[in-house]
């Protein structure tokens, strides 16, 4: 027998112990190891009752990564699974840690389930673009019910093990540490009580109702129409699950088969795995030594209390960090956190946190007028107006009153980070954390890297995004740095669409056909378009006088169309959300184009996309030959948590690379015979395409 399972007996119990460090992951050595320990236990005539547990921190978290790719080698684990549900003895599955995917699918495989405190159970496959495709799908059902195991399959949640008894998926909480205790003592109930039960795959009770109403598949699926949309393995999660009311379970398994398959076959997957592991990839600062801790972070502020600093202070409260919060004024102090208490009421309604909760969180929060009070905060964040004249005060400010080793962040947009650092006699504490609005939910955070941060202040910063739920990504010090950056580069070029002659209605259909969330224009909207027209008035002076200057947003800022808040910007608004294309915006676009003189043509979607897509890739190798991205990934996982990047595409350079440098470049050349000024192609995107390279081979070479 392997290594990676071994079988010994305690008494009339047979134990199966994992041991496949760190999670016990479902490799080759662990599958083949399961079939003969079961055989062994099943062949083992002292052995009643059969348990199979996790050695180390967790029972079976999943598939093995390393096996991702590579051509599956036998035994598969549906067969062993099958092996074990169909084994002449009791089986019982004593959980720790996490059951997760395969996991739980071989647990589900056996005839009892029992899990000690703290455990978890999940079937995340979904989250790396397929199904699950040993049973789980089949045999979740028939243990949780279908409406149960239609959100945790389409969520890929991890359900904690007091939910887990509930939905009936674990039959006992065990009160102990020691989880082969546990199964030893279940197992021996099992003996002394005489327990039974059905094998998963012979239960049919809670399918009943599913079969009876058919509405919660439509249900599920019109779901994911709002919060899926555009993806595919969702959808055959649902499918799968449906299979499992329709069909004998033999032929049940052979569908979700065919779905898996389909999955795997389709071209979102390898996105999906690209942004799965990409999120857990930025976290690690390359050149960075493992010996750099973070600086203890027991006491936060947050300077201004508007949009962003609201936003931030929350961060903080739901991460249990007390946060003060200074305000120049009480009636602004007192505007922030009435907002901010109104977002917490909301979520309570909602049912998301209870009232209990909300004084909690509000608790952890004080108000204050007085910089003074930030005296023994380990980090402040700024997120007052986008000014530097006023960053520039704050922080001469701050360096009097921080106590020293205090990190000092600052939440701009674009500000040059080195220029507010040097207002400090510490430019080695200071950094950017640039977060996106709304700051306590939209999942994305930059880290600003200055010239002098030091290491440790930079971990800091990383390390308190991840307590907060967030993605943080390392950036270098450029104006908008990584996001905005390419944001504005993109937008450009849209504009120039805009004038040579495009409708917003029509690049916003396109960007959403591609899989954006929402439109350029429609999104411009819903920010205001009043902070463009200030940023503009202010670049006034340094703009080259021959630089291609578009007016159309101008003139509606003129119009007094500011966007959503004024019921008309881009489009018009009835009802206060819903963008409806305006006659009069487009009558002033062709106005604009008439006084430049421009001889409009109309544009496919096609090239509308293309153009997007090209300006975005262009922009992103800018930003990476330059070193403020430390790698394609981290562009990727900025747009994909920043911008609404869709997921299956796997981010703006992944893009690029499955679509061929070589074809981006061309594109790019070709728009440049038009417009040589704007589309300068980007040094390194060039050197790639030449050679035949992706960006990922180029990272991975470095
Ligand atoms: N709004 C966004 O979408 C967004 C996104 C990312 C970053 N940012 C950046 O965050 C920062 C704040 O933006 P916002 O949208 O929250 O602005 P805001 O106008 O809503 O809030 C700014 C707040 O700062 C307060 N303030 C000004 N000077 C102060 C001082 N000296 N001391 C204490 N408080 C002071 C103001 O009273 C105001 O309440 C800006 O740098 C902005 O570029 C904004």
């Amino acid at each position: 027998m392997s290594d990676a399972v071994r079988y010994s007996r305690e008494g009339a119990i047979g134990l199966i112990q994992v041991v496949n460090p760190p999670v016990n992951a479902l490799s080759q050595a662990v599958r083949a190891g399961l079939s003969a320990a079961f055989q062994q236990g099943a062949n083992d005539p002292e052995a009643k009752v059969l348990v199979i547990y996790g050695d180390g921190r967790t029972f079976i978290a999943g598939a093995d990564i390393r096996e991702f790719g590579k051509p599956p080698q036998p035994p598969a684990l549906g067969t062993v699974i099958g092996e074990i549900e169909t084994c002449s003895k009791p089986t019982v599955a004593a959980i720790h840690g996490t059951a997760l995917g395969g996991g739980l699918e071989v647990a589900l495989g056996c005839l009892f389930r029992v899990a000690i405190p703290g455990a978890k159970v999940g079937l995340p496959e979904v989250k790396l673009g397929i199904i699950p495709g040993a049973g789980g799908t089949q045999r979740l059902p028939r243990v949780a019910g279908v409406t149960a195991a239609l959100e945790m399959i389409t969520s890929g949640r991890h359900v904690p093990v007091e939910e887990a008894a509930d939905l009936g998926i674990v039959d006992a909480i065990i009160d102990t540490k020691d989880v082969k205790a546990a199964g030893i003592a279940f197992a021996q109930r099992v003996i002394a009580e005489g327990l039974t039960a059905l094998p998963v795959r012979d239960r049919d009770g809670k399918l009943a109702e599913a079969r009876a109403d058919r509405s919660v598949f439509a249900d599920a699926r019109k779901k994911l129409e709002k919060s899926a949309r555009g993806l595919f393995s969702p959808f055959r999660c649902v499918d799968a699950v449906e299979a499992a009311v329709d069909l004998p379970i033999d032929d049940g398994l052979k569908r979700e088969r065919e779905l898996f398959q389909q999955c795997m076959e389709s071209p979102q997957r390898a996105a999906q795995i690209h942004v799965f592991f990409g999120e857990r990839e930025v976290a690690k600062v390359p050149g960075m030594s493992k010996d750099i801790t973070a600086r203890p972070v027991n006491k936060a502020a947050v300077i201004g209390a508007g949009t962003m600093g609201g936003g931030i202070a929350m961060c903080f409260a739901n991460a249990g960090i007390p946060v003060t919060v200074v305000e120049t004024a009480q009636d602004a102090l007192d505007r922030g956190l009435n907002r901010v208490r109104s977002n917490y009421d909301i979520s309570a309604k909602r049912g998301r946190m209870t009232p209990d909760d909300v004084e909690a969180r509000m608790a952890l929060i004080t108000p204050s007028l007085d910089l003074a009070d930030l005296h023994d905060a380990d980090l402040i964040i700024e997120a007052v107006f986008e000014s530097l004249d006023v960053k520039k005060e704050v922080f001469a400010k701050l360096d009097k009153i921080a106590k020293p080793g205090a990190v000092l962040a600052t939440n701009t947009s674009y500000l040059d980070v080195d220029a507010i650092a040097a207002m400090t006699s510490r430019p080695a504490d200071v950094l950017g954390m640039h977060f996106f609005s709304p700051a306590n939910v939209m999942r994305l955070l930059e880290v600003v890297r200055g010239a002098k941060t030091d290491d440790d202040a930079l971990r800091t910063a990383l390390e308190v995004g991840r307590k907060f739920g967030k993605v943080a990504v390392v950036s270098g010090v450029c104006d908008g740095f990584i996001g905005n950056r390419m944001l504005r580069t993109y937008k450009t070029q849209m504009d120039y669409l805009l004038e040579d002659g495009a409708l917003p209605q029509e690049i916003d259909a396109a960007i959403t056909g591609f899989g954006f969330p929402m439109g350029l224009y429609a999104m411009g909207d819903l920010a205001g378009l009043d902070i463009g027209y200030m940023t503009r008035r202010r670049e006034d002076a340094t703009r080259p006088a021959d630089a291609r200057y578009v007016a159309i947003a101008d003139r509606l800022y003129e119009k007094g169309r500011l966007g959503q808040k004024t019921g008309a910007g881009w489009y018009r608004y009835e009802d206060g959300r819903t963008p409806i294309p305006d006659p009069e915006v487009d009558a002033i676009i062709l106005e604009e184009s008439q006084k430049k003189g421009i001889n409009r043509r109309p544009f496919t979607v096609d090239e509308i996309q293309t153009r997007a897509l090209c300006a975005l890739v262009n922009e992103g190798a800018k930003v990476l030959g330059e070193g403020i991205a430390l790698r394609p990934v981290d562009i990727d996982m900025v747009w994909l948590f920043g911008y609404g990047f869709p997921s299956w595409e796997g981010g703006p350079m992944f893009w690029a690379d499955r679509r061929g440098l070589a074809k981006v470049l061309a594109d790019i050349r070709g728009f440049a015979d038009h417009d040589p000024k704007s589309w300068v192609p980007a040094p390194l995107l060039v050197e790639l395409a030449e050679a035949g390279k992706t960006f990922k081979e180029w990272s991975d070479a470095r």
